[in-house]
């Protein structure tokens, strides 16, 4: 069990980990500038599918939207891992949907809440956001030649060292379950369950994979509002289609597939 403020345990994490591809190769870092920066160099190198970067802090955490990630030394999790999946650009954000699963998954096992998910990729309990992930692709007009998968948790994150910013919207895993969280322990599990639901996102398809996610989104049939780059939009979240867009339905019935923005609940979830 870590301390707060302790080192992730690498040796225990090596030894425990039970998986087929993810984190048969591993990189720890105390200082990076961001672990999904520093896995694409990997990956542009020749970095091999399911190599992980785990860092202990970092300078320059990214997070969607150009929005950057706050990530103090030893505190949360923050870990990028290599995929080159065998699917076409298009289908890319499958990954993102696959993994909010396998995160949800994890976040469920350590507190006694239950996590939701709010489109597309923000892990929120209670209302607030306890981690997040940022996928980013390298392709061709056809070829996805990788992805570099990227998650932020926090975990032993009290609430008076968050920055203002962020304080009243987000929490972390020790607020949640009122006690430390073991990072080496909750690692383990994150990578062992991203190896599960990558083999069965794989194995039994996409459609299997969104009805599990929908099992984690509670706005279904809810309004909602989605602010995008250039515009937002209101309307009744019907789910995701089989790209993993948004569908949205306006009072005309009229349904409407949204790509990327952020959705804000105009009533209570189920
Ligand atoms: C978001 O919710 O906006 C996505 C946050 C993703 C943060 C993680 S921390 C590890 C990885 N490295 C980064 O620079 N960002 C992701």
């Amino acid at each position: 069990m870590n301390g707060l403020g302790e080192p992730l345990d690498c040796e225990m994490f090596e030894k425990g980990l039970r998986t087929r591809r993810l984190g048969k190769k591993i990189h720890y870092l105390s200082e990076v500038d961001s672990t999904n920066l520093y896995a694409r160099n990997l990956a542009e190198e020749g970095g091999l599918e399911g190599e992980v970067v785990i860092a202990e802090s970092q300078s320059r955490g990214k997070g969607r939207l150009g929005r950057s990630w706050v990530s103090p030394a030893k505190r949360n999790l923050y870990l990028s891992v290599i995929l080159r999946p065998k699917l076409s650009p298009l289908h890319a954000p499958q990954i993102t949907l696959m993994s909010a699963v396998a995160l949800a998954e994890t976040i469920q096992s350590f507190i006694p809440l239950p996590p939701e998910i709010k489109w597309p990729n923000d892990i929120l309990v209670g209302g607030k956001k306890v981690a997040g992930i940022l996928t980013e692709s390298s392709c061709a007009a056809d070829r996805l030649f990788f992805v570099i998968l990227g998650i932020g948790v926090n975990v032993n994150f009290p609430r008076e060292e968050m920055p203002e910013s962020i304080r009243d919207t987000a929490t972390s895993l020790m607020t949640l379950s009122g006690a430390l969280v073991d990072r080496t322990a909750l690692a383990l599990q994150l990578i062992q369950n991203l190896d599960r639901c990558y083999g069965d996102l794989e194995g039994h398809g996409f459609p299997a994979m969104a009805e599990r996610w929908s099992g984690f989104f509670r706005l279904q049939g809810k309004r909602v509002k989605v602010e995008m780059m250039d515009q937002d939009v209101q309307g009744k979240a019907i789910g995701i289609d089989g790209d993993g867009a948004l569908i949205l339905e306006d009072e005309t019935g009229t349904r409407r597939r949204i790509v990327a923005g952020d959705v804000i609940p105009l009533e209570p979830g189920r």
